[in-house]
């Protein structure tokens, strides 16, 4: 029994009016370019966003003259873009760098910062490589989680992108990248789904492409078949900068966010959807909940108060450009160069203007710019320091002058560059590519220097040959064959604001250079896995090298390549010895452990990697090596440790499409230990004991595939044993090797259509129901 009728009625609540349709619409797109709509009644406050991933991009509308102007409005510090911070391998880098950033969103009222940038980097000619990682899934996951944990920790959301297979600008608003399931999950969505899964950021931004034909902004598969319903992701969607083509499509789909707004057309769409029962209301209120609660999350994060210092933040440009410098060769000692070396000639207008980021929306307004050429004079200390430009760079006025250029001045310049080069005793060259030559927006069409830089390089090496060069560019160069000409070569990519600093830091040793490649340096661009499928024609674009991307093609195709993925060379040396692979308490991963010893003169930090090699008779084509995990490691001279990597056993698994699913394979695994991908110093067998196969067996399986199966496997050799006898007995046609290969490649049905088979065909059908029984079994 209740007391309903003998309570006082309850007090009536005051009556807030739920938000309107028209109001729930509203909040699923923007209220301008960088803002979300707010609902001050409702609770929801706006959500303010600004790109970028390496500097806050702070939005202006139009520059002089109307043209939209992509720089920020107001000065930002300019870190060093991903394509450095890639080959600084260093998370923990990384992770203070988006404290750095989410710090200056604060400080400029910023809630959600529009990065990191995870694609992958299929081939060397995406003229946006520059805002990307690693052509590896791992390394990207761990430097973009960093990131995303970095500007969450400190109350500023992320929004991963651009999710998902944007791998290339030609074409990048329409184009269908047409991808194998196997290569999608092992490549292209696994640094999503890593980070994700992880570091749950707030937001995750759809990209212009089609995956397999479907749009991202409609593809329901995508957006919420695999990031909500497999990787559990709990924050909102947007779509990329007028990436929505149809407003309703994307909201069934899971596309929560539209941007920019479009004043109000789409909101009307969709209204007018729901009224007409094409649109049922749950859906958009699905999004609207995910909208308010992403709108609150930014709103009450803990935010600690912005302690933005300019000095420091560009300081801690400097420290990260330090990092992410990579020593590719470096004969005879030339580099570090003596501070009383004598006279140092630095030639190349680079060394003066320098490239420091990248060109498009991630472009920033830096709050200072060091440039080489002073950092080197500043670090000279006795040495003769003159310099030369050599040669223009487009678009940038020829300094002092005014004056358009002509060949006579290109001649004249190169031949005062000579003159200075043979004067001195060492030269430092500084070669690169320009925003003419790389951007977002456009692919490239090769990757050569330009000409008449190398023919200026040629002239140089002709006038003295101790040149080291160091490069400028946010996608990879062609360093062949010019590379052996001269004996140390320094990548600088774009560094950011502070990378001239680091550069003198580095060429004077001041700082011993520890980056290692985040990609592949091909000798020829035809040498690179996609380059028979890159950019695609008609609107396709066929990921055809499947999972052999980078390293894993190069590799799987024995090609010689100028530096490999992982590359990386110290003033000093490192040995490795003991390496040693235990099983975690966890039973989920595993502990490799590897002594590293600085055996060189100087102090210096080494990037242990870890890749692991797939069993011998994998059911899938599997890349020589993939990296599975790495660690760093900073050693006085003497002085040796012991690095542990943590590798997950979930690592090791492929993406197997007919079981739809990962799937560990039994068998002995190989772990190696690299200094670089082609420099393995230590390996060691690992025995793994596989996961159990979904493999739903019939008829149509082939011998091998039934063998194969831990269920299936045995019951067929009883049946092929007990036909035999049932026939009187004999020899096994499977003892035969040549017999057994041949059907080995034949299923099971086939087989038994012949007379001398043991077993029949009604039998076949017993034994696919009988493994299917006992295989559900095992699994419960
Ligand atoms: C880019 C995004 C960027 C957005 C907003 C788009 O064109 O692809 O990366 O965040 O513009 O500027």
């Amino acid at each position: 029994m209740t007391n309903d009728q003998t309570s006082p009625p309850p007090a009536a609540e005051p009556s807030v009016p739920g938000p309107t349709l028209a109001e729930k619409a509203s909040l699923t797109s923007g209220a301008g370019d960088f803002v979300t709509t707010a609902l001050p009644h409702a609770g929801v406050p706006a959500v303010t966003l600004s790109d970028g991933p390496h500097g806050l991009r702070l939005p202006k509308e139009a520059g002089d003259g109307g043209q939209v102007d992509l720089h920020s409005a107001a000065p930002a510090t300019c870190y060093p873009p991903a394509v450095a911070l890639g080959s600084s391998w260093d998370p923990e880098l990384a992770h203070r760098v988006a404290g750095a950033l989410a710090d200056e969103a604060t400080a400029h009222g910023i809630r959600v910062l529009l990065g990191p940038g995870i694609n992958i980097k299929r081939s060397p000619l995406c003229g946006r490589n520059f805002e990307y990682f690693s052509e590896d899934p791992l390394l990207t996951a761990e430097l973009g989680g960093a990131m995303v944990r970095g500007l969450q920790e400190s109350g500023v959301g992320a929004a991963l992108k651009h999710y998902a297979a944007n791998n290339q600008e030609t074409d990048r608003m329409r184009v269908s990248a047409d991808i194998d399931e196997r290569p999608l999950r092992e490549i292209y969505l696994r640094a999503f789904e890593r980070i994700v899964r992880r570091d749950r950021p707030w937001s995750v931004m759809s990209s212009y492409n089609a995956v397999n034909g479907v749009t991202l902004s409609e593809n329901t598969r995508l957006l919420t078949g695999i990031l909500r319903g497999e990787w559990g992701f709990d924050g909102i969607v947007m779509s990329d900068w007028g990436a929505v083509r149809d407003r309703v499509a994307a909201l069934r789909a899971g596309l929560d966010l539209q941007m920019p707004g479009t004043q109000g057309r789409t909101d009307r769409e969709v209204v007018a959807a729901v009224t007409d029962g094409s649109l049922d209301e749950a859906v958009l209120d699905t999004a609207v909940e995910r909208l308010v609660r992403f709108a609150r999350r930014t709103a009450d994060a803990d935010r600690p108060e912005p302690r933005m210092s300019v000095d420091d933040h560009h300081r801690l440009a400097g420290e990260a450009a330090d990092r992410c410098v990579v020593l590719l060769k470096n004969d005879d000692g030339l580099l570090p160069l003596s501070p009383v070396a004598g006279s140092v000639a630095v030639i190349g207008e680079l060394a003066r203007t320098p490239r420091y980021q990248g060109a498009g929306s991630s472009q920033v307004t830096p709050t200072r710019l060091d440039t080489p050429l002073d950092a080197l004079r500043a670090h000279a200390d006795g040495a003769r320091v003159d310099f030369a430009p050599g040669y223009t760079l487009p678009g940038a006025e020829v300094a002092g002058t005014g004056s358009a250029d002509s060949p006579e001045d290109d001649a004249a310049r190169a031949a005062d560059a000579v003159r200075l080069a043979a004067a001195s005793d060492t030269v430092v060259l500084f070669l690169g590519l320009s925003a003419h030559d790389e951007s977002e927006g456009f692919d490239r069409d090769h990757i050569d220097l330009p000409d008449t830089q190398l023919r200026l390089l040629d002239s140089i090496v002709a006038a003295n040959p101790r040149v080291a060069v160091v490069l400028s560019n946010g996608g990879v160069v062609r360093t062949d064959p010019w590379h052996r000409t001269v004996p140390a070569l320094v990548e600088g990519w774009l560094l950011g604001q502070a990378g001239g600093g680091a550069l003198a830091r580095v060429l004077f040793g001041e700082v011993n250079p520890s980056g290692k490649l985040a990609e592949t340096v091909p000798l020829r661009l035809e040498d690179s896995p996609s380059h028979l499928s890159f950019p695609g024609e008609e609107g396709h674009v066929r990921y055809g090298e499947g999972v052999f991307v980078g390293y894993r093609g190069y590799d799987a195709a024995s090609r010689e390549v100028a530096f490999p993925f992982g590359h990386g060379l110290s003033y000093t040396t490192f040995a490795y010895s003991g390496l040693r692979i235990t099983l975690e308490a966890d039973g989920a991963r595993y502990a490799v452990a590897v002594t590293v010893a600085n055996t060189g003169p100087r102090a210096g930090r080494e990037v242990v990697q870890i890749y692991s090699t797939g069993p011998a008779g994998s059911s899938v084509a599997r890349p020589p090596r993939e990296l599975r995990g790495f660690a760093s490691v900073t050693l006085a001279p003497g002085e040796s440790r012991e690095v542990v990597v943590h590798v997950s056993r979930d690592d090791l698994a492929h993406y197997s499409e007919r079981e739809g699913g990962w799937r560990v394979e039994g068998g002995d695994h190989g772990i190696e230990a690299g200094s670089s991908s082609r420099d393995i110093r230590q390996s060691a067998v690992l025995p793994v004991e596989g996961d159990p196969s979904r493999l739903t067996l019939s008829g149509r399986n082939t011998v091998a595939e039934w063998l194969a199966h831990p269920v299936g496997g045995p019951l067929l050799m009883k049946a092929f044993a007990e036909g035999r006898a049932a026939a009187g007995g004999g020899p096994s046609a499977m003892e035969n090797p040549a017999i057994r290969r041949f059907l080995a490649g034949t299923p099971l049905d086939v087989i038994a259509e012949f007379p001398q088979s043991p077993v029949r065909p009604e039998e076949v059908v017993a034994l696919a129901e009988q493994a299917a029984v006992v295989s559900g079994s095992q699994e419960r």
